[in-house]
């Protein structure tokens, strides 16, 4: 399903935020990517969202070339930030149906609006509330709920439950294993260990731009993942942080 082959990003100030990286995940597989801040797993994530230009190498999602058919790769991946974007003033069925129409679909009935907002854990009452009152756990669970209407088979999280209290970010988490069910490609970054150890298939370890270590299920299982993970940082609190092009 995403496909990224070498990529590479070097921002103008000659920061290499992403650094020769190569990594694919297939339908019904959850791929995390843990990594310090700076390590580039949001410029990753933008790279195959195709909200930046890389440097060099390729990301094709369903075989479509980010670069090449940014139109028809967009509609194969549905995004869902830290802070989704919503709007304060709509309430959450307005925001639902203005996002969702930004995707492209516009045939989206009365009864998808409410069960992809059910489905999410939302409150039937909450369903004509306005967003400005919600908590931070409400805005994500809608912003997933406008990634589900999108009906894509590539979901890119980003630091989904950063911020969530401990069943928010439980119940979250639980969503995302339904989506990987139903079959949904999902690459997900995170900072959080004890989370990705629960919900990942395979967790990719990423410093300085490049994915340093990838585990499998079998590993994630067995191995002591907190020690892994301050082995390959080690480098780091030494002093290191991105390279810098000259
Ligand atoms: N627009 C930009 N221009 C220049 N440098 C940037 C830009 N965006 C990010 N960087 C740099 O690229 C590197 C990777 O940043 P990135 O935001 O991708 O990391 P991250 O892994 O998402 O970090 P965090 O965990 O803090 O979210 C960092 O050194 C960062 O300062
Ligand atoms: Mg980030």
């Amino acid at each position: 399903m995403l496909e990224i082959t070498d990529l590479r990003k070097v921002y103008e100030d000659g920061t290499v935020a992403v650094d020769g990286l190569c990594l694919s995940v297939k339908a019904g597989e959850i791929f995390v990517l843990l990594g310090a801040n700076g390590a580039g797993k949001t410029s990753t994530i933008m790279l195959i969202l195709g909200f930046t230009e890389p440097t060099a190498g390729c990301v094709t999602l369903n075989g479509v070339d980010v670069q090449k058919d940014p139109l028809t790769a967009k509609k194969h991946v549905a995004y869902v930030s830290e802070n989704v974007t919503l709007y304060g003033n709509f309430t959450a069925r307005q925001n639902l149906e203005f996002f969702t129409n930004l995707t492209g679909r516009t045939n989206v009935t009365e009864e998808e609006y409410r069960a992809a907002f059910l489905r999410v854990g939302l409150a039937e009452n909450a369903f004509h509330r306005r967003v400005s009152g919600f908590s931070k756990g409400m805005r994500q669970r809608l912003g997933i709920a406008i990634a589900i209407l999108k009906n894509s088979e590539l979901i890119v999280l980003d630091e989904p439950t950063s911020g969530l209290d401990p069943k928010g970010g439980f119940e979250f988490l639980e969503i995302i294993s339904q989506l990987k069910a139903e079959d949904k490609a999902i690459l997900m970054s995170s900072h959080d260990i004890f989370r990705a150890k629960a919900i990942a298939d395979r967790i990719g370890i990423m410093r300085n731009g490049q994915i340093i270590e990838i585990l499998d299920k079998e590993r994630i299982k067995t191995a002591d993942l907190e020690k892994i993970y301050i082995e390959c940082m080690k480098e780091i609190t030494a002093g290191a942080t991105s390279a810098k092009v000259q």
